[in-house]
């Protein structure tokens, strides 16, 4: 599952278009390099519509024997503005397209607690689903529910929190009945960066040859915190940029933590912030906060990245108010995690 998307103000009208022609896509690579261009947007587009329709078809073929499956659904918290779209479009999907009965599809908050969750897990086992879909709270849990689905022969689809490779050989080595679906965050991270190369002074304000930035990361149990990092400044070193890190910081997906952060950053290094990368959304949004506070005006003295392109992200895109943000497809993730859980129950 590949699926990430550079969004800034004039990529917005055509992306929108792809993103819903790429509904009910599965599980295979849906990139644009460069959003604007029309021709590479259309044969996206066209391809998705191709995998929509196989996907369509599978769905058709799902839903007679399904209906008295039953499938529990753990997400690592209910407090994240992205799982809450992802979870509400897999529920959405698994009940009206591939024809699991609402009383079936069972869906349990983490609240941000690996015991809790492990515990739920437990009681889902207990109770004889036939299928779990589990966004973990900690990814270095994975074997250990991996271990406890497997010893009651019940499959698991891991979503959005990859556990390690180590983990993922040994389902394969073992014929355990254990898979994972995400999108990759090494493409959303590069996205990010592309977007400040095509800015018109690449995020050199001072003209003084290099980009000074913030990073805001998200929380380290999910990759996507480190790949997001990683990649956002290879792309602009790659791009031929010098660069200049003022501060990184755990945000760990939160608006507030962002906005703290960011406010900071700003009161220590003042003018100097060029760029502030943040691994997601919901901290740009507590970045924008602060950055606003700080009387500085993206687009003209800063620029300010996200990713997961949030409804509020892209009003702010289009608003001049953020520079851009990356595409995490909520609904090609959630669509290829519903039927492959389908197949396994
Ligand atoms: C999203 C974040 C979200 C996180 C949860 C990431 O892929 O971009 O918005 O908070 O997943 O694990």
């Amino acid at each position: 599952m590949r699926m990430t998307k550079k969004v800034t103000a004039m990529a917005l009208a055509s992306m929108m278009a792809l993103s819903l022609a790429g509904c009910g896509s599965s599980s295979t690579t849906a990139t644009t390099a460069v959003a604007t261009e029309a021709a590479k947007e259309t044969t996206a587009a066209a391809t998705e519509a191709a995998k929509e329709a196989a996907t369509t078809a599978a769905a058709a073929a799902a839903t007679t024997d399904v209906a008295d499956k039953k499938v529990g659904i753990s997400i690592y918290k209910f407090d994240d503005n992205f799982m809450t779209l992802y979870r509400t479009e897999l529920v959405r999907y698994l009940t009206e397209d591939l024809g699991f009965k609402a009383e079936n599809v069972v869906v349990q908050d983490g609240k941000g607690d690996q015991a809790e969750q492990t515990n739920q897990i437990q009681n889902f086992i207990t109770q004889g689903v036939d299928v779990l879909i589990i966004n973990l709270v900690q990814s270095s849990a994975a074997e250990q529910v991996t271990d406890q689905c497997a010893a009651a022969n019940i499959p698991v689809v891991f979503i959005n929190r990859e556990p390690d490779a180590t983990e993922e050989d040994r389902w394969a080595a073992d014929g355990i009945a254990a898979t994972y679906v995400g999108a990759d965050a090494r493409q959303s991270g590069k996205y990010q960066g592309e977007i400040v190369l095509a800015t018109d002074n690449k995020g050199d304000f001072n003209g003084d040859g290099k980009v000074s930035y913030v990073m805001v990361m998200g929380d380290p149990e999910n990759v996507d915190a480190k790949y997001r990092t990683q990649y956002s400044i290879e792309a602009l070193t790659e791009g031929g940029m010098e660069v200049e890190k003022l501060d990184e910081q755990r945000g760990d997906w939160d608006q507030a933590k962002g906005q703290e952060i960011v406010a900071n950053a700003l009161t220590a290094h003042g003018d100097a912030v060029e760029v502030v990368f943040c691994n997601n959304d919901a901290m740009a949004l507590g970045a924008l906060q602060a950055i606003e506070t700080a009387g500085r005006k993206v687009g003209e003295d800063i620029l300010l990245l996200g990713v997961d392109a949030l409804t509020e992200a892209l009003q702010n895109v289009q608003d001049g108010k953020m520079t851009g943000t990356v595409f995490n497809d909520h609904i090609g993730q959630s669509h290829a995690a519903a039927e492959i859980a389908g197949k396994m129950a």
